[in-house]
């Protein structure tokens, strides 16, 4: 168990890359299971999650080398259908092996995820996509039985909400299906195209991923690849609040920007300057007192990510004014307010709501990273705090980002790990 201890006040000035984006790097290395053949994936970010997906890879049969940010994936010698329990625990998108499992053996045998930190995160999108694809699913005692005897089948299908996991099994599964899959109500996130992009490479026939209705025309068969993930625009975007609740100025290399769009208006209307630099970059800097949080309903993209609300919240409680942020994507995603508020923030929360008085100083203390998101907006926080802030639960954190500590150190930060 290790703890971040931050001593804030100090202000950020360098330049970071950014790493391979976590919800890319899942679901491409679950759909590796789905090939036959060689898939190398690069830019895989160092992760705890990445390591969960590869221990579900190898534990189907899989061959596994890891090398830096690249990991070679052999599927041809793939044998198992089930993830055992223990490994489906380890990590809540193990879910996104429902549809490799079911386009490379036609059966899968997965743990029902159950409820997590940030709600209660069912899979019943994913599960009535699959059936509507010809997938029997029977729940035995929480093990969820999935079969498609006849082969997996195309079929017209809507997702009553643009859930990204299960847009992302149903192109997986459709892959291979016989006939054509028509899904509309789909969701339209930047990972969702890179998914796509991998899977086109392999031999996939997918039309329209990033828009709203996706058309999958079945394959026989997905041979091996090489991809890139794209660019992670959540950590990219906390680098970019860690610059601006320290008043400081940060240069941000491979990035994507034109996936940042809501976030980056929201950055400016808080007072920040950007500017688009060559090559992917993007120069970022705070040259006066924050400004008041515009108010911000997070939505499926291209709205404002549920993922950046938490650090966001960071940034307002330092705001000059009362900002406003509505969750609408997950119904328990506001447990950093209590640990703001242990630091001094000023945050009311109304069912979904949560109104933040700005405040003229945090103060430094011990508080918990109670989720992944919520671990990283604190360590914001702590950045602009006086004195020390312990960030306690760093496991959490470590689920999808990089060393976080040598990254904000690089930029000037004070902050170590330390054992707890
Ligand atoms: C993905 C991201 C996560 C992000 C979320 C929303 C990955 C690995 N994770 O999670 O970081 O916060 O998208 O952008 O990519 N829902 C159902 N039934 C289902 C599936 C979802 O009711 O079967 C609900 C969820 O409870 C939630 C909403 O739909 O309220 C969005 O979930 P979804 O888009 O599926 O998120 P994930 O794919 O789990």
């Amino acid at each position: 168990m290790a703890d971040l201890v931050i001593r804030g006040g100090r202000r950020l000035e360098g330049e970071h890359t950014v790493q391979g984006a976590k919800n890319s790097a899942l679901p491409i290395l679950a759909a590796t299971a789905a090939t036959r053949g060689q898939c190398v994936i690069r830019r895989c970010p160092d992760i705890s999650d990445v390591e969960a997906t590869l221990q579900i890879l190898k534990h189907l049969g899989c061959r596994v080398i890891r090398e830096g940010g690249s990991v070679t994936v052999d599927a041809s010698t793939l044998t198992g259908s089930a993830v055992p329990e223990a490994l489906m625990r380890e990590m809540r998108s193990s879910i996104a092996f429902l549809g490799p499992l079911l386009s490379a053996t036609g059966r899968a045998d997965l743990s029902s995820p159950g409820g997590c930190e940030i709600g209660l995160r069912p899979i019943n999108l994913h599960l009535d996509a699959m059936r509507a694809l010809g997938v029997q699913i029977s729940d035995e005692g929480g093990r969820l039985r999935c079969a498609a005897p006849g082969g997996i089948k195309g079929a017209r299908l809507s997702l009553s909400f643009p859930s990204v996991g299960a847009t992302e099994n149903v192109m997986i599964a459709a892959a291979t299906a016989s006939g054509v899959t028509v899904l509309t109500n789909a969701a339209r996130e930047p990972e969702i195209v890179d998914l796509a992009n991998f899977l086109t490479s392999c031999g996939a026939n997918i039309h329209g991923a990033g828009e709203g209705t996706v058309v999958i025309e079945g394959v026989k068969r997905l041979h091996g690849a090489e991809h890139t993930v794209i660019p992670d625009r959540i950590t990219a975007v906390t680098f970019l609040c860690a610059a601006a609740i320290t008043g400081g100025e940060v240069l941000l290399r491979g990035a994507n920007p034109n996936q940042m769009d809501a976030m980056l208006a929201v950055l400016e209307q808080c007072g920040g300057r950007i500017r688009r630099a060559e090559n992917n970059a993007l120069h970022f800097c705070m040259p006066g007192r924050l400004c008041r949080l515009p108010t911000i309903r997070t939505m499926p993209y291209p709205g404002f990510p549920t993922d950046a609300q938490a650090v966001f919240m960071a940034l307002a409680a330092l705001g000059d004014g009362t900002g406003i942020i509505i969750e609408t994507i997950f119904e328990n995603r506001f447990r950093h307010v209590s640990q703001l508020r242990k630091m001094g923030a000023r945050i009311r929360v109304e069912g979904n709501v949560a109104v933040i008085e700005g405040v003229p100083r945090l103060a430094g203390t011990a508080v918990d990273a109670c989720d992944l998101r919520a671990g990283a907006a604190l360590a914001v926080a702590g950045l602009a705090a006086e004195g020390e802030t312990r960030v306690r639960e760093t496991r959490h954190i470590d689920r999808g980002w990089e060393n976080i500590e040598t990254h904000l150190r690089s930029i000037g930060a004070e902050i170590t790990r330390v054992n707890s």
